[in-house]
């Protein structure tokens, strides 16, 4: 289909001079049969699925793709070509696409640490924004991120995609209705094998990266990076990534809250865990990898009445002795991303992205949910209407989940150097308050480490402390420290404004 003359909608704005943004632009709504101008921005691995959403829908098209990798975002511009018939502009500068009134909205797939910034420049500039998850590096990024969508109107939704899988919609409609009665606590499992990064050293930024827009509103460390291999492996070091809590994680913290209807931050958070078991791996006792966020991490959050516990586990789960979630999970495979809710009367466990399966306490079947998702098109949907409650997924509650993965790292942050021997561990998870057996789930992941060759006695965990959170001011109450990883500085050019200043 040919692009349609588009009708001029865009009032009000001022020029943008190379992104020092800007007055909010007024959008009214596109009739059907205009078709709606998108600039990719981040064309690495998730970026090729944005590409391939919006070459599917006929009411887009692609008109920019951006990147500041020469080499990522060309070979893109091949792949659209082929496909689109036009070869979009390619630009390693994504301000020059909030200039560019062609351009209805972005939809971003670059490393975290540009998510916030990236959506408030654009909805500045009159876009709306599809950002991926975690759709902030810190709390105070994830607030104003949700203050500009509110402030400029703008469509904002998060790429938590289980929010558009009718599987998942349906498992927790079942769960709300009182299907497994009543349902207080759920786990959110990340077991998901990933392997050292290799070790920690000088390595070059490729050629083709401009590594200052890379690096952007993150620490600038130039001309070398310390990981070996320069694209993805940045989730796992922290300037820029989360780890799997702050990687994988949001997709399932979103749905335990989702399901336990749980609409705010926790107001306690205890993590424990660490980079564990590369040593092992590579049978070298002074192997140090180049990751420094966690790979074992365990999180319990407090919700008041709810609790939510959250297990990420990076090294092998082969050996599957959780004979529980074997059952729930209807797998011996060691593999297990998804969320548990246990009810008064039963279990409802989300399997993957498209199968949910509901117990009753003898871990007997008594509902499956199947099917899956168009979340690009369920944005693309809201874009044309213009009703931000349309979105399934809403930058609020990505701003909420995401920030239960920033809670349980800043709460394992703070407490990194605390390491302690197992029996001290136990003593102290026996006293966090919850609905789970603590006590219970600190000996799996010791079993799940020992597993591993992990030597706890040379390599042992450590214990975030017990932080309190007050959910409306956005503060912790009990500990400077981690208030000081609620935010992060900036280089001048790359300043992510407040929620005060959007
Ligand atoms: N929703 C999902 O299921 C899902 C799956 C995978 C990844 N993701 C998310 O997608 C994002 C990207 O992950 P990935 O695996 O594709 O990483 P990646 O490293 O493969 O790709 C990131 C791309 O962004 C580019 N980039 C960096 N800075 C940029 C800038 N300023 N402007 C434009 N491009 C820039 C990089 O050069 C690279 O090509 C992450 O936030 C990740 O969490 C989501």
């Amino acid at each position: 289909m040919s692009r349609i003359t588009r009708r001029s909608f865009v009032q009000g704005s001022l020029a943008v001079g190379a992104g020092f943004l800007v007055a909010p632009r007024l959008s009214l709504a596109k009739s059907p049969n205009e078709k709606m101008g998108v600039a990719v921005i981040g064309a690495g691995g998730r970026g090729a699925s944005h590409v391939s959403a919006y070459l599917a829908d006929p009411r887009t098209e692609i008109l920019y793709i951006v990147d500041a990798d020469e080499k990522n975002g060309q070979s893109k511009c091949d792949a659209v070509e082929k496909k689109q018939g036009s070869r979009p502009k390619f630009v390693k500068d994504m301000r020059v696409t909030f200039d560019d009134k062609a351009v209805d909205f972005i939809s971003t797939a670059t490393p975290n640490h540009w998510h916030a910034l990236c959506g408030i420049w654009a909805m500045q500039a009159g876009k709306d924004a599809y950002i991926e998850k975690p759709v902030c590096q810190t709390i105070e990024e994830g607030r104003a991120l949700v203050s500009a969508a509110r402030k400029y109107n703008k469509m904002c939704q998060v790429g938590t995609q289980c929010r558009s899988s009718k599987a998942v919609q349906e498992a927790v409609a079942f769960i709300e209705e009182g299907g497994i009665g009543d349902v207080k606590f759920a786990r959110g499992l990340c077991y998901k094998r990933r392997k050292s990064i290799g070790a920690l050293g000088d390595y070059p930024v490729p050629e083709s990266c401009d590594f200052n827009l890379w690096s952007g509103p993150a620490t600038y460390t130039n001309p070398k990076v310390t990981r070996e291999k320069f694209h993805y492996d940045w989730h796992w070091q922290r300037h820029y990534g989360n780890g799997d809590l702050g990687n994988q994680g949001p997709h399932q913290t979103d749905i335990a809250r989702w399901g336990l209807g749980v609409n705010t931050h926790p107001q306690g958070i205890i993590s424990y865990g660490g980079r564990l078991g590369y040593q092992a791996e590579r049978n070298d006792p002074n192997y140090v990898d180049a990751g420094d966020t966690a790979n074992t991490i365990v999180s319990l959050y407090d919700y008041g009445d709810k609790f939510i516990t959250f297990e990420t586990r990076g090294l092998s789960c082969d050996n599957a002795r959780d004979e529980e979630l074997n059952k729930l999970f209807q797998s011996n495979s060691g593999n297990k991303i998804g969320v548990v809710f246990y009810g008064s009367e039963g279990y409802v466990c989300q399997q993957s992205y498209s199968h949910c399966v509901a117990f009753n306490k003898e871990f007997e079947v008594i509902k499956e949910f199947k099917g899956g998702e168009n979340h690009f098109g369920n944005f693309v949907d809201a874009c044309y209407s213009r009703r931000m409650e349309d979105l399934n997924a809403d930058v609020l509650e990505g701003h909420l989940s995401a920030g239960m993965s920033h809670l349980g790292n800043i709460s394992y942050y703070v407490g990194e150097k605390n390491t302690l021997p197992v029996e001290a561990l136990k003593s102290e998870l026996a006293r966090v308050k919850g609905l789970d057996d603590n006590v219970a789930t600190l000996e799996r992941t010791v079993q799940h480490l020992q597993d591993n060759g992990v030597d706890l006695e040379k390599y042992p965990i450590s214990l975030g402390p017990y932080l309190q959170f007050d959910p409306q001011r956005e503060i912790f109450t009990n500990n400077s420290q981690a208030n000081e990883l609620l935010r992060r500085e900036y280089r001048p050019e790359f300043v992510c404004p407040t929620a005060d200043k959007v």
